[in-house]
């Protein structure tokens, strides 16, 4: 079956002393969206940026926002980043204990609600959540830094979530693939039924960002996943 593929730059790995030239970099790449990565040092070994960045970032770009949230208490956050402009805000479902109720949330704030899982999370934890999210972010590397190696092992749950929606009828929910995506491992996760790529190194690594954009798409061309 295809799946039209997107593509979502992650700026983490982006020079934060530039952050308007990297959001402008990707844009005229042709990315999709763009994927901001909020780390709290709680629930990652990390710390990014917060609301007030990427209210700067908003001004900057038309292009589609994802706020990933790995941070414990995301409902702290949850307000802040609508009110930020973003047009879907991602939670972990390691990080709450009422994943359905702040999806609920971030719905009524008119914002896309997304959820994601670690590599050690099963997907069993998030079935029930399917229908009510706008995107399945699964986790192909640890949370909480750029550059890592693609986890061949979460492939299998790539599928199962891709499986899950299916056989909802969800086909329309995106199912996203997070760390160490590059022109190598893009092929796999759309073969298992991703539709988002996110990649951070493998765009801002590179040293021309629209000739890496391109060939992660010319990567998964004619890539389907099947049934
Ligand atoms: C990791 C972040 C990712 C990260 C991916 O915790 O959630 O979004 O930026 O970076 P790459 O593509 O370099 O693995
Ligand atoms: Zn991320």
């Amino acid at each position: 079956m295809f799946l039209r593929v997107k593509i979502a730059a992650s700026i983490l790995s982006a020079d934060f002393a530039r952050l308007a030239e990297g959001v402008k970099q990707a844009e005229s790449a042709g990315v999709d969206m763009l994927h901001i990565d909020v780390m709290d040092a709680h629930f990652v070994p990390n710390m990014t940026i917060g609301p007030p960045v990427v209210k700067c970032i908003r001004k900057e770009t038309r292009l589609p926002l994802e706020a990933h949230l790995m941070v414990d208490n995301p409902e702290w956050f949850i307000n802040e980043m609508a009110k930020a402009g973003v047009d879907i805000i991602t939670i972990h479902v390691e990080s709450t204990r009422r994943p359905l109720s702040l999806i609920r949330r971030i719905r009524e704030l008119g914002v896309k609600p997304g959820v994601s899982l670690n590599p050690a999370t099963e997907v069993g934890k998030i079935v029930r959540l399917l229908d009510s999210v706008s995107i399945v972010l699964v986790m192909t590397v640890n949370p909480g830094f750029g550059a890592q190696r693609f986890m061949p092992e979460t492939l299998p749950k790539i599928t199962a979530v891709r499986r899950s929606l299916f056989s909802k009828g969800l086909s329309n929910v995106d199912v996203a693939v997070d760390g160490g995506v590059n022109v190598d491992t893009a092929p796999l996760a759309v073969k298992a039924g991703a539709t988002i790529l996110v990649a951070g190194s493998a765009i801002y690594g590179s040293n021309n960002v629209a000739k890496a954009v391109k060939g992660l798409r010319k990567s998964v061309e004619g890539v389907r996943w099947e049934p």
